[in-house]
């Protein structure tokens, strides 16, 4: 299939290319740039020996999406581009709803006027609510604490709207848990600006000598080690399970919500160690106060993925730890040095 991948220069979008490509699909990606380099489609060449189409422009722009999607004859939308910062969003909500609220209702009409109507799409598990009834299932109650978290569930219930007014539609929400880890090339892996939001990096940071120590958010959380609990899902298993979200949702109408997890909680410390391990050194840290907005611990049931997507994650906690390492030691600057 032809696919358009809205946000495909980005960290989940660009390996999510790769695998497209190895299954015999034709990514074409829409991208803006706005927190991603051009060296990204270079080195999805790189690693699958096929250049994807790159097409530099923003999802809210009707005209460049329209004329794409006719140009590529798409066959269906895979759709990542957003801000994904949570803190940016307390801060600046109006670019948030702008970006990702806004970006999804431009990209459903111009599907529309094409006549595309299969889409999946990165929700995050960010819209379900605080609750201590773990592991999350998707019916678990929805609710978020953060604009971010509301982009991402407003755009859930646009979608939803839109299948129940036009049947013939299939839309998938895939919720993200945790995604960390690389290609096991080091080719392609997480890059972000500044200083990270997120753990991992925040590590592999510390790790190559960018950073002095971790600062741990908490050690007082009732979880066995007083650290948050999180479910970490390997970035290529996620890319995985937008494949099999396609073979789905491709010619079955209707708005699917999947779960993309592993099932399995892992604290703070548990990550830090298991990182230590595939880097060859014990990583220094310190315990800080708690992140104001944070959960103490949440992860997913993901048999819903199992059952009917016939997905399950492949990769381990070492691979995780591996890969982003050697991402890290092979890119310390990112792709800031290419
Ligand atoms: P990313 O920032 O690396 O990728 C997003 C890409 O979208 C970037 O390349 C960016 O340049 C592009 N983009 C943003 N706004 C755009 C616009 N208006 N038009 C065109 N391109 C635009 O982030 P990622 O980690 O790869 O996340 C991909 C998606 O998954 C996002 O929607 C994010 O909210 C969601 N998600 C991510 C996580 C996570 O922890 N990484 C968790 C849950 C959900
Ligand atoms: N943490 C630290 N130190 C750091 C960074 C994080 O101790 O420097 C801790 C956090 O307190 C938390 C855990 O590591 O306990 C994971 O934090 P992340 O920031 O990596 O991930 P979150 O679970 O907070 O958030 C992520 C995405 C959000 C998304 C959410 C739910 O960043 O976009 O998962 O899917 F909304």
């Amino acid at each position: 299939m032809n696919i358009l991948v809205t946000g495909g220069a980005g960290y989940i979008g660009s390996i999510t290319c790769v695998q497209l490509i190895a299954a015999g699909h034709r990514p074409i990606i829409l991208d803006s740039l706005v927190n991603a380099k051009a060296e990204v489609v270079n080195r999805i060449e790189q690693v699958s020996g096929q250049r994807p189409v790159f097409v530099q422009a923003d999802v809210r722009d009707r005209a460049r999406l329209v004329q794409t999607l006719r140009e590529h004859a798409v066959d269906a939308v895979i759709h990542f581009a957003g801000l994904k910062a949570v803190g940016e969003s307390v801060a600046q909500p109006w670019r948030y709803y702008d970006n990702n609220v806004q970006g999804s209702l431009v990209l459903i009409d111009a599907m529309r006027e094409v006549g595309i109507q299969t889409l999946v799409f990165s929700s995050s598990a960010t819209v379900y609510a605080e609750t201590l009834d773990q592991p999350l299932h998707e019916g678990s109650v929805i609710s978020s604490n953060s604009p971010y978290g509301r982009t991402k569930l407003m755009a859930e219930q646009i979608f939803s709207d839109v299948v129940a007014a036009e049947p013939t539609w299939s839309i998938t929400a895939l919720r993200y848990f945790n995604p960390v880890g690389a290609h096991p090339s080091a080719c392609l892996g997480e890059d972000p600006q500044g200083v990270p939001n997120n753990l991992m990096p925040f590590i592999a940071q510390v790790a190559v000598g960018r950073r002095s120590a971790l600062h741990i958010f908490g050690n007082d959380y009732p979880t066995p080690d007083g650290t948050g609990v999180r479910d970490y899902i390997h970035v290529m298993d996620l890319a995985d399970g937008h494949l099999a979200a396609l073979r789905y949702a491709h010619g079955r109408p209707g708005h699917h919500v999947f779960n993309l997890g592993s099932g399995r909680g892992l604290s703070v410390l548990e990550l830090l160690s298991a990182f230590g391990r595939a880097c060859g050194k014990s990583l220094p840290y310190e315990f800080s106060p708690r992140r104001p907005g944070d959960l103490a611990a949440f992860w997913a049931n993901p048999s819903l993925a199992e059952e009917l997507l016939n997905w399950r994650v492949q990769r381990s906690l070492d691979d995780m730890c591996a890969d982003s390492w050697r991402w890290q030691s092979q890119n310390p600057n990112g792709y800031e040095s290419s």
